[in-house]
């Protein structure tokens, strides 16, 4: 059978932004040709960090109609569904160490009209997310510890992948398996390799010289991958 590469989804994590022009960077995103707008929430308890809220995204949502590829790292989240979706959340993603009825919440997001996503840190297995994946539709593999861009891609997570792939497969099912951290063109093949259909990266998109030629390379990592 002849093979058939996938085209790859790149959405970059605005994280990496200037965020005193989020506007213009978010309009910019669609004409170097992103497929997501990866939307990195912290709170400053899940992760150190902290970051934007709900009244950011909708104040930039008028300036796209990518879809908003929301990352809530932020404990007990099923408290901001609500606030997110109507915010301009298209995907709306929550972390399995974060939530207590994790059913629920994936649940309500798909109540309140936005399609639900999970994510799982580095240290934890994969086990943990097995009992949702056929209610989701986004699984989203984090590859650093979350928290803050431009850390090390950790390459132990890459089992993770494939473990979510052959899960997929054997289930019949069809979320898909987003990576998000230390992703660049390298490690992206990578990630690509081992079942990856999304890439979600803020630094090495945003330093590139050519995001536009950047963003479309990663799409067509599939092929070159099935013919080096
Ligand atoms: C990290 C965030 C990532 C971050 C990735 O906690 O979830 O989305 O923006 O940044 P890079 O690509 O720089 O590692
Ligand atoms: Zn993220």
């Amino acid at each position: 059978m002849a093979f058939e590469p996938r085209m790859i989804k790149v959405a970059p994590s605005i994280l990496s932004a200037d965020f005193g022009r989020l506007g213009e960077e978010v309009s910019r995103l669609k004409t170097v040709g992103a497929d997501w707008i990866h939307v990195d929430v912290m709170d400053g308890a899940f992760v150190p960090n902290i970051t934007i809220g709900p009244g950011v995204i909708s104040a930039i949502r008028g300036w796209t109609d990518l879809p908003f590829d929301v990352h809530l790292m932020v404990d007990r989240p099923e408290r901001y569904l609500e606030q997110f979706v109507e915010a301009g959340a298209d995907f709306l993603t929550i972390h399995v160490e974060a939530c207590k009825d994790i059913a629920g919440a994936i649940d309500k997001i798909r109540k309140l009209g936005a399609t639900p996503g999970l994510s799982l840190n580095p240290d934890t297995p994969f086990s943990a997310v097995e009992a949702y994946l056929s209610s989701i539709d986004l699984l989203l593999i984090m590859t650093v510890p979350p928290g803050f861009g431009g850390q090390p891609f950790r390459r132990d997570c890459l089992s993770k992948v494939g473990d979510a792939l052959g899960a997929r497969d054997a289930h019949e099912l069809d979320f898909e398996i987003s990576v998000d951290g230390g992703i660049d063109r390298i490690t992206g093949t990578e990630c690509v390799a081992a079942g990856a259909t999304v890439l979600a990266a803020g630094s090495a998109l945003f330093k590139a010289p050519d995001m536009a030629a950047e963003i479309a390379t990663w799409q067509r990592l599939d092929e070159s991958i099935q013919s080096p």
